[in-house]
């Protein structure tokens, strides 16, 4: 079941220069940066209950983000519904025709297990369903 939305994402090129602005313009709690590896990500969290915004960048210069930002330039990339059983849901979307960027979930940030549905299922946007660890 989805149970909340757990953090709306943006691309952003500059990560240290974006985490700035979000710590001292905005004023939001910083929750700390975290390279994920499978993801070839670097994120940055910043809580606004009930949900967070996540600054996602390219880690090591490569995976997806880098592709997007060399498209878009930046921008909002992806939002994230909290599930209280991913398995459950995957299964009950996959039944209803959605399409995932992967088999099965996956390590995210937070050792959370995430997974994407494809765009194309969702009118263009990205969205992600995560189930915290
Ligand atoms: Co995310």
């Amino acid at each position: 079941m989805i149970v909340a939305l757990d953090h709306i994402a943006i691309a952003v090129p500059d990560l240290e220069k974006s985490i700035k602005r979000f710590m001292e313009d905005f004023q939001l709690d910083f929750n700390g940066k975290e390279d994920v590896k499978g993801a070839k990500t670097s994120t940055a969290f910043f809580p606004v209950p009930e949900t967070s915004i996540e600054l996602v960048h390219p880690l090591n210069d490569e995976g997806p983000i880098k592709a997007y930002l060399e498209k878009k330039g930046g921008g909002l990339h992806h939002l994230c519904f909290r599930s209280d059983d991913i398995n459950a849901d995957v299964e009950r979307l996959k039944a209803k025709g959605y399409q995932f960027l992967s088999e099965a979930p996956y390590a995210g940030a937070h050792n959370s297990q995430v997974i994407f549905i494809h765009p194309k299922s969702c009118d263009g946007v990205l969205i992600e369903i995560n189930q915290p660890a």
